[in-house]
């Protein structure tokens, strides 16, 4: 990736309190010094350690939202750039360090509930007092964008409990844990940002189940930011409630998604990215049927394709959020970047998917029957 996303992101939280499960404020204290600038923190597996440390990064739907939530297949890239890191340890008072909140654990808003749920979940199950630690959170994931920021935040907190009560957890444990925060987060979740966070290579995943993409050759992405949030529930709901008055429309256009995304996948296992353009081209038209784009989506997505893109899509659950380009390479990348800027994105990222080994490559045969979802 050629730029980070800057700290302090703080877009639309609601401040409304929430039961987090955490009770009493415990009196101010002198803030935990930061352990990300030294700190000298040991990090021995099987052991507990003083300081527990944990992160994960984002990802970008490359194709598939929506229709995931019905049991078509979608594809996942992970963006290893953009990272949450988590740092936490034991203390006489609850207390969280964020961009978001800072403060009493006891006293956390409303927006901050996934994370605490993380919170909650992972240090019930590995011994740890939830309401007695105190927790830094930093990230580079822009928040309510698509682009997995609160999976990976709370895939961060989950490491890091493990991490301080010195346990490995494996990583459908993590996903286990992860998704109970998500549930509080979107209400009802595929689980693919759970997975999707904790992945170094692209995933095909559908009912439940992640596999591994092959990826035959060097494939560079844009990914610009509208910058306005979209509702994950909000956009959801919306396609649920098309469904029930157009179930039929809507089941086709599922099915039509569900083939664009595994042509996808055989067109990554192929090397050819100008095809992986034409699906991601249909997909947003499909996206827009299903209302959840936006014209700023809309308009960037156009920008892109004009800035030279084999093609492009909004990512993640609409609404607003971030539109996913497909670019012939590096160089042009910038071109498609400034594009995008031109008509209003607030930021770019440019990330590359490199060739790995895996051979689990799905043919565009392999169709998804009529009236399967
Ligand atoms: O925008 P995100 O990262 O929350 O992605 C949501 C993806 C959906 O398919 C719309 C919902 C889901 O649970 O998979």
């Amino acid at each position: 990736m050629r730029h980070s996303a800057p700290h302090g992101e703080a877009s639309g939280p609601s401040s409304q309190r929430i039961d987090t499960g955490f009770d009493q404020p415990r009196p101010m204290r002198d803030r935990l010094g930061d352990p990300f600038v030294g700190g000298g923190v040991g990090k021995v597996a099987g052991s507990p350690v003083e300081t527990g440390l944990g992160s994960a990064h984002g990802k970008a739907i490359l194709l598939g939202e929506h229709a995931v939530v019905y049991g078509a297949p979608a594809i996942v890239l992970p963006l290893l750039d953009l990272q949450a890191t988590a740092s936490i340890r034991r203390s006489r008072r609850g207390y969280i360090t964020s961009d978001l909140y800072t403060g009493p654990l006891a006293s956390a808003p409303r927006h901050m509930g996934p994370v605490l749920t993380a919170l909650r979940v992972s240090a019930e199950q590995l011994d740890v007092r939830a309401d007695r630690v105190e927790l830094i959170l930093r990230s580079t994931i822009p928040f309510e964008r698509g682009l997995g920021s609160s999976a990976a935040t709370s895939a961060a907190v989950v490491r890091a409990v493990a991490n301080l009560a010195g346990e490995r957890l494996s990583a459908a444990q993590t996903h286990d844990l992860v998704q109970e925060a998500e549930h509080v987060a979107h209400g009802t979740s595929s689980g693919l940002d759970a997975h999707a966070v904790q992945s170094m290579t692209p995933l095909r995943f559908q009912q439940g189940k992640p596999t591994t993409v092959k990826v035959a050759d060097k494939c560079t992405f844009v990914i610009a930011d509208t910058g306005t949030s979209g509702s994950t529930a909000a956009a959801v709901d919306g396609v649920s409630m098309l469904r029930d008055v157009q179930s039929r429309v809507v089941d086709r256009v599922v099915e039509d998604l569900a083939n664009l995304t595994d042509d996808v996948v055989y067109s990554l296992g192929l090397g050819d990215p100008l095809r992986v353009g034409q699906s991601m081209h249909e997909a947003h038209s499909l996206l827009a049927y299903l209302g959840v784009s936006s014209p700023a989506l809309d308009a960037v997505v156009a920008a892109a394709l004009e800035g030279g893109a084999y093609g492009a899509k909004l990512t993640g659950s609409g609404l607003g959020g971030c539109v996913l380009a497909v670019v012939p390479d590096q160089e042009q990348a910038g071109d498609v970047a400034a594009a995008m800027t031109a008509v209003g994105a607030t930021r770019t990222w440019t990330t590359t998917l490199t060739p790995n080994d895996f051979d689990l490559m799905t043919a565009p045969t392999a169709r998804v029957p009529k009236g399967e979802f």
